[in-house]
């Protein structure tokens, strides 16, 4: 039996939480509104290819002078397997946040809580024939890390990457990223070769001239996009999809898919496609 001593003494002042610091070993600038980064990986953080974590620097708050980590949610660019963490922004001049983040350098501090989420995960879907993937600006940050992932090429025939950007600069990070597949060596090992031949890119771009332009959504639309990729319109039967951009865009999609016959799914409840909306600033 454990006895219980009352006195009157003040509890002891709570301990100020340890805000869960990592350091930046990589910094690239794609355009002057992207760029990406790397950091060290708690070694207690799991995550599955495609979800998000809460990750920020440390403020000062104007009306109590206390400092407190300013967070936001960012989809984790790297794979589950890899020794660090990736993640790829977008710089707002006035956001709180990226306003800052876009000048962090190698070896600086920042706030990362390892609690990853989301539902752009391979759990989230019924077994299929072709995945693709529809993305906008920054929404390719969870399709990087999926693409690197074994699984993805495991479990399907086919691989069909949308990314509609304004200008064409804002499609490098992904275009590098896919050239790159061809030479990864995991993959390469635990897939085989040729597995990159699986892929089919399609980017486009809505404000500057490029090989490819107009919103994917007007391009699935009028049949076009279909046409060029040579596959049939999604059906329910073969295709799965995840989408990740600006919150019109996930809209348009999901009544699109919707008509497509295609059910939304979640962690809990495996369908055919899932959505997520990319972080802005
Ligand atoms: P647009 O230039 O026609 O607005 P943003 O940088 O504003 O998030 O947009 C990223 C890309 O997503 C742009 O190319 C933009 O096209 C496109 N976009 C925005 N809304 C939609 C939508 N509802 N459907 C398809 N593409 C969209």
């Amino acid at each position: 039996m454990t006895e219980t001593v009352v006195t009157d003494a003040k509890p002891a002042p709570a301990k100020k939480a340890v805000p869960d610091t990592q350091t930046v070993t990589a910094v690239k600038h794609w355009t002057d509104r992207l760029f990406s980064f790397r950091c060290t990986r708690p070694s207690s953080l799991r995550f599955r290819s495609g979800e998000f974590v809460m990750i920020g620097l440390m403020t000062t708050d104007e009306k109590t002078g206390r400092e407190k980590p300013l967070l936001r949610a960012y989809s984790i660019a790297s794979p589950s397997w890899d020794e660090e963490l990736e993640f790829y922004s977008i710089k707002v001049e006035d956001g709180p946040l990226t306003s800052r983040l876009q000048h962090i350098k190698v070896g600086d501090k920042i706030v990362l809580r390892p609690k990853p989420v989301g539902t752009l995960v391979h759990d989230a879907l019924l077994p299929g024939k072709r995945l693709w993937f529809f993305a906008t600006g920054t929404g390719f940050a969870p399709f990087a890390s999926l693409l690197r992932e074994p699984q993805t090429y495991e479990d399907y025939d086919e691989i069909v990457i949308t990314h509609t950007c304004r200008e064409v600069g804002e499609l490098t990070y992904g275009r590098e990223l896919i050239e790159g597949l061809k030479d990864d060596e995991l993959l390469n090992e635990v897939i085989g070769d040729g597995f990159w031949k699986k892929i089919k890119y399609y980017p486009t771009t809505t404000r500057e001239e490029s090989p490819k332009m107009g919103r994917i959504t007007d391009l699935m639309r009028s049949g076009e996009a279909f046409r060029d990729l040579d596959v049939a319109p999604l059906n329910p039967e073969s295709d799965r999809a995840m989408i990740c951009g600006n919150l019109a865009f996930n809209l348009e999609l999901k009544e699109m898919f919707e008509e497509y016959g295609l059910k939304e799914g979640a962690n809990s409840d495996p369908q055919h496609y899932v959505v997520e909306k990319a972080f802005l600033d």
